[in-house]
């Protein structure tokens, strides 16, 4: 686990293993240590490498908006530091969005794409005025509330009710977050733009990943990618809500090894 100060950032990442470029970029409000099941199984033949995004972990900020794009800029120069080039590049929901970005502003570094519970489109005026509720609630009331919030939307309602373990880590990972780091992710999804005229150019392959319980970025936003995104394959993960690496990580890992070895061979 390292620190890196980049652009006057402070950059928290985990980088592990050895051999062709993974890098995982976490949800919102979490951390990279969401990609624990994920990174044990593929750092085995890959270089795993998992940054906290910007107000998160140990990726803070000043700023009372982090874009998408500046997050993208984040990866990119931790990939010019470790001096890697290309990337096989995954991220579910936040991370999904700053992978869009990503592809946008530096196409030629990705390999290959993993879009778990994400989507592409931009927010709609009632998610922007939700958001902006719950950045005065982050910033007023404390984290707490956001946790409470947001853990029945993160997860499928079985593990919501019998899966005590995952719930506490989930509950852990988003206290962990400081308001402001929150706040400023709130205000950088809020203002991101729409990905969905990028679907049909990127020609890199790619996995798209959903929960079949994702009510987030439900399963119909997976098939629209699916649709439009020429070299694309869709796992639907049974039983997973938005969080469908943790919630069932042996699919999730079976999915993403797969995926990686049709290339990779
Ligand atoms: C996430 O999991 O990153 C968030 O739920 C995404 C969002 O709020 O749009």
């Amino acid at each position: 686990m390292s620190v890196v100060r980049l652009s006057g950032i402070e950059i928290g990442y985990t980088e592990v293993g050895q051999g062709s470029a993974v890098v995982l970029l976490h949800g919102f409000p979490l951390n990279r240590s969401m990609w624990r099941d994920q990174m044990q199984e593929l750092s085995v033949a890959h270089r795993v490498i998992m940054p906290d995004l910007r107000g998160h972990g140990e990726t803070v900020v000043s700023s009372a908006q982090a874009t998408m794009e500046e997050m993208a800029g984040d990866v990119a120069r931790l990939l010019d530091h470790l001096k890697i080039e290309q990337i096989v590049l995954g991220g579910l929901s936040l991370g999904g969005y700053v992978a869009f970005a990503f592809y946008r502003l530096f196409p030629n570094r990705v390999r290959a794409l993993v879009l778990a519970d994400t989507r592409p489109q931009a927010d709609s005026e009632e998610a922007r005025r939700n958001r902006e509720v719950m950045r005065e609630r982050a910033l007023q009331q404390g984290i707490d509330t956001i946790a409470d919030a947001m853990l029945p939307k993160l997860l499928a309602p079985a593990t919501l009710a019998k899966d005590f373990e995952t719930v506490t880590r989930v509950r852990e990972m988003i206290v962990g977050t400081k308001p402001e780091g929150a706040a400023a992710a709130l205000g950088g999804m809020a203002a991101r733009r729409d990905q969905s005229d990028l679907l049909s150019e990127i020609a890199s392959p790619t996995l798209i990943i959903v929960g079949s319980e994702d009510s987030v970025t439900p399963p119909g936003d997976a098939e629209l990618m699916h649709r439009k995104i020429p070299n694309s394959h869709l796992e639907i993960i049974e039983g997973a809500g938005h969080l469908s690496n943790i919630e069932r990580p042996v699919e999730f890992n079976r999915a993403l090894t797969d995926f990686i070895n049709t290339f990779e061979l």
